[in-house]
């Protein structure tokens, strides 16, 4: 351990230390130089979902822990959910009982800050306000030892104007972890202009050391991950709230059809409204641009307390623990499926095989569109429109679009000329053939594209901009966001060329600058060549 400066009732100068004869006269003391290995304690101000997971991770990993709420109700609950936590496990099988009370010991409950005045590393996980971050900066400045490395998992604010704060700029960094932290692999090591160079390694070492993937970057707004997932949440609530599509439709578009752990819905619900309202606020401010602008509902049921999961309800409800149906999508009735269906397509791979599991599912299919049945399916890509083929068959009320979207999804889509009934066959006819059903528009990218395309475009506009890696992108967004694969593995799956195609159509379609595609994925495009290989 490296000799340890006693704080001097909270209050420590250099003169004190340099009389102390453990800093030579004139030189700063080196700060945010404590090893890695060597962080045996870490204070965690702020026990909020967050500051408790945090803490938990530390302890498991075998750091002692001072875990600071000024406030004794906040406090109380923040150790509660530190100690369900640990029950949860122990009733899985996860941990023993023996492992439990160990780690349980290894955290300190404490209501002052002079309690982190040994520590050798601190953490700040307080609400996103600059200045109650400044303030707790200023508090840990007063307690801590000047060696002590300060963190902000911020996941919004500039580390660099949190740093500003502090009398010792160079030992502050973002540490940026998770949600829910204990599962989360990933943190985000932030560094500014002002850190100490060997800082953003250490930091990285201990991430490393509790189990996670650290990914090092600079102090920009969002950071990687957030300024990659906040504008894909934020389209999918503009989706919703102009009737593009329905909330379970759109989280099924992402889970089922894209193999994303949670639909965008249901994690904006997790993160929470209100701060991925402030987040999109600080992306806004500092990129600019349609794609950063809240959608109003996300202000709307912020404004209304509906904040997700924390508050009960959020764009679903958690009443009563399991997700209520308070938002209704108008196609609940289950109509049945078809027993004869014209199929109609350009020779697509996907148009033969719906047309043989249409058929093993016992239903007629006829080519003509001039022979009666039940239900007109038009096979269409992502590039395509369904309504010029639809009209074309002389029945375009009885009409639908079937887009398959991976193995188990099916784009059902409606003209504006299909009957309400046409569309409710289709989804019972895609549900009759083992898949799920998803209505959506015949609009550019249609559902599944229209969350997923402008999504890549803005990881390679990330690394089209030279602020990450393709790996780092890749392994932010599968550690910190469960992707089972990042979106340049995504990319490439699709093809470059799909997704310019897919940009392309809805750039064109909305004149919306948020779609335009990135000039390094034309490249990619045009030279066919994938980003991942
Ligand atoms: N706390 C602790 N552990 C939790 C947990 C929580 N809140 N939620 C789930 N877990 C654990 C479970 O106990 C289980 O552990 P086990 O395998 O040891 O038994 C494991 O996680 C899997 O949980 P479940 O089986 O209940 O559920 P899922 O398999 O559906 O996984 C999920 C849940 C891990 C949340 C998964 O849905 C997921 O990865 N979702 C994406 C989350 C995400 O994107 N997070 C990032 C948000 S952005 C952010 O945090 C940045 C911030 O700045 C806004």
């Amino acid at each position: 351990m490296p000799a340890r400066l006693t704080a001097d009732g909270g209050r420590i100068t250099l003169r004190q230390l340099e009389a102390s004869g453990r800093v030579p006269r004139g030189r700063k003391p080196r700060v945010g130089s404590v090893a890695a290995m060597e962080i045996r304690e870490v204070a965690v101000v702020g026990l909020g979902t967050m500051g408790a997971g945090i803490a938990e991770v530390l302890a498991r990993a075998g750091v002692g822990v001072v875990a600071i709420e000024v406030d004794a109700d906040a406090l109380g609950h923040g150790l509660g959910i530190l100690e369900g936590s640990l029950a949860k496990a122990v009733s899985r099988g996860k941990l023993t009982e023996a492992q439990q009370g160990e780690i349980w010991g290894r955290i300190r409950p404490a209501a002052s800050f002079s309690d982190a005045a040994r520590v050798d590393m601190a953490i700040e996980v307080v609400p996103e306000r600059m200045e109650i971050k400044r303030q707790i900066l200023a508090e840990l400045d007063r307690v801590c030892s000047p060696e002590a490395i300060l963190a902000t998992n911020t996941s919004s604010l500039s580390v660099t104007a949190i740093a500003a704060a502090s009398k010792h700029p160079s030992r502050v960094i973002g540490m940026h972890f998770f949600n829910p932290a204990p599962v989360m692999r990933l943190v985000e090591v932030v560094s500014t202009v002002l850190t100490d160079s060997a800082l953003p390694g250490q930091v990285a070492d201990l991430a490393r050391r509790l189990g996670k993937t650290p990914v090092q970057v600079s102090d920009r707004a969002g950071f990687l991950a957030n300024a990659l997932l906040l504008p894909y949440l934020n389209h999918a609530v503009r989706l919703l709230e102009t009737g593009y599509a329905s909330r379970e439709d759109i989280d099924a578009a992402a889970t089922v059809g894209i193999g994303l752990p949670m639909g965008p819905l249901a994690l904006l619900d997790l993160i929470g409204l209100d701060t991925s309202l402030s987040i999109l606020e600080i992306l806004r401010a500092e990129f600019g641009g349609p794609r950063y602008t809240p959608a109003p509902l996300l202000r709307r049921l912020t404004d209304a307390g509906r904040t997700g999961r924390k508050a009960g309800r959020g764009l679903y409800d958690y009443a009563g623990g399991a997700e209520a149906d308070d938002v209704k999508d108008g196609n609940e009735a289950a109509p049945s499926s078809p027993s004869t269906v014209t199929l109609i397509g350009s020779g697509r791979a996907a148009e033969a095989e719906l047309a043989s599991a249409i058929a093993a599912a016992g239903i007629n299919v006829t080519r003509n569109p001039a022979h009666p049945s039940d239900l007109i399916v038009i096979v269409a890509g992502p590039d395509e429109q369904v309504l010029p083929a639809a009209i074309a068959t002389g029945r375009a009320q009885q009409a639908v679009g079937f887009h398959p979207a991976g193995t188990d999804l099916i784009e059902v889509i409606s003209t504006g000329q299909t009957g309400p009934p046409a569309a409710g066959a289709g989804a019972a006819l895609a549900e009759r053939l083992g898949k799920q059903a998803v209505h959506t528009p015949d609009r550019p990218g249609f559902l599944v594209g229209a969350l997923l395309y402008p999504h890549l475009a803005d990881a390679v506009l990330m690394v089209q901009d030279g602020y990450a890696s393709v790996a780092d992108v890749d392994t932010a967004m599968t550690l910190g966001c469960g992707y089972p694969q990042g979106p340049f593995q995504l990319l490439d799956k699709a093809g470059a060329a799909a997704v310019l195609d897919g940009l392309r159509g809805m750039h064109a379609g909305y004149g919306d600058p948020a779609f335009a595609p990135p000039p390094l994925l034309a490249e990619h495009a045009a030279a066919g060549m994938g980003f991942t290989g």
